[in-house]
């Protein structure tokens, strides 16, 4: 598979200032020298815990936040330069769809008013309030929830309307920051299954950013996971959860609560000990060194670097070597 966009060796870092002169006195490492490739019709998976950098990563995507350094690539074009009326178009193709839809849809106006207003500031060219019903239609609202304003619907109803509001202009990437997180299990499966065809219907591409492994696993064809900032793994779902390499993503995988008390009971937990460190000061060498069972002295002193693994699996680990 081609990839459509291409994150390049891109790290965020924000400044923090104090004092009168506003002098940045230390900077939070958000993400630091991520390359990823997003492909053609695929649902990449992001993880890690909270605070490693996921939404800042989606937000650069989005050109909501200004690389550091790095580039961003899609379809063949550079857009991390790109200003104003430049970035219409990418605006248009790359849509996104946010955890809390309470915060992300204008709570003074209904869906109807919602959809019809992204698609009358992108010029749609088509007829507006036919496109409107269909939007919803799409995403399994009745004609009726035009009418309804966000707090007059549940958070289920309110999340179909953040995704037919991605929807609306044709989008061909969608980023999903922790779409599904704030819903009912049940709700969640609903919402999935809705991306889940939605992506088929129109041959979507997805980076789709979850902290619970086991909706990544079921939605996702590939999966990322970051530490303080870093990408540690990437593999094909199955793969990685059959044959996780990274001590970091064995710990994630691990701490999957299973639904067999029995089996609960039997398996070795491979605890995290510790807290994240912080991004404003991050440990040397890997990042992830401080917490890891398996460091060595080199982690403290090198910083790993994604290696190719078999074709479709690269973690960022030194005691791999050591395992080989
Ligand atoms: N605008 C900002 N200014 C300063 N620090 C930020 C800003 N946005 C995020 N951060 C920090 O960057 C780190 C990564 O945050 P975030 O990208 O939200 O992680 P995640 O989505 O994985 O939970 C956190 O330490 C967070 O506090
Ligand atoms: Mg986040």
């Amino acid at each position: 598979m081609e990839a459509l966009m291409r994150i390049e060796g891109v790290s965020v870092h924000f400044p923090v200032r104090k004092g009168l002169l506003q002098r940045q006195v230390a900077a939070v490492r958000a993400v630091e020298n991520v390359t990823l490739e997003l492909r053609k019709g695929e649902a990449l998976g992001l993880v890690g815990e909270s605070g490693c950098g996921k939404t800042t990563l989606a937000r650069t995507v989005l050109r909501l936040v200004e690389p550091t350094e790095g580039a961003i690539w899609f379809d063949g074009q550079n857009i991390t330069d790109l200003k104003g009326k430049g970035l219409a178009p990418y605006r248009r193709r790359v849509a996104a769809i946010f955890q809390d839809p309470f915060s992300s849809l204008n709570p003074r106006m209904t869906s109807g008013q919602i959809l019809t207003e992204v698609l009358k500031v992108h010029k749609y060219p088509g007829d507006v309030t036919a496109r409107v019903q269909e939007l919803l239609s799409l995403c399994g609202l009745a004609p009726r929830f035009a009418d309804l304003f966000p707090h007059e619907m549940s958070g289920g109803q309110r999340q179909r309307v953040g995704i037919a509001r991605a929807l609306a202009l044709d989008p061909e990437i969608i980023v999903c920051d922790e779409a599904v997180s704030a819903l009912d299990v049940s709700i969640q499966a609903q919402i999935i299954n809705l991306l889940e065809e939605l992506r088929t219907k129109f041959g979507l591409t997805y980076l789709f950013i979850g902290h619970d492994l086991s909706v990544v696993r079921h939605l996702c064809d590939r999966v990322a996971v970051m530490y303080l900032g870093r990408v540690m793994e990437t593999a094909d779902s199955e793969e990685i959860f059959a044959n996780p390499r990274h001590p970091y993503t064995r710990a994630l995988i691990d701490a999957i609560p299973t639904p067999d008390p029995e089996g609960e009971r039997g398996r070795e937990h491979v605890a995290l000990g510790g807290e994240i460190p912080s991004p404003l000061n991050p440990p040397s060498g890997c990042v992830f060194h401080t917490r890891c069972p398996l460091a060595m002295e080199r982690c403290r002193q090198e910083v790993p670097v994604l290696e190719r693994l078999t074709r479709d699996h690269a973690a960022a680990c030194f005691a791999l070597d050591a395992e080989a």
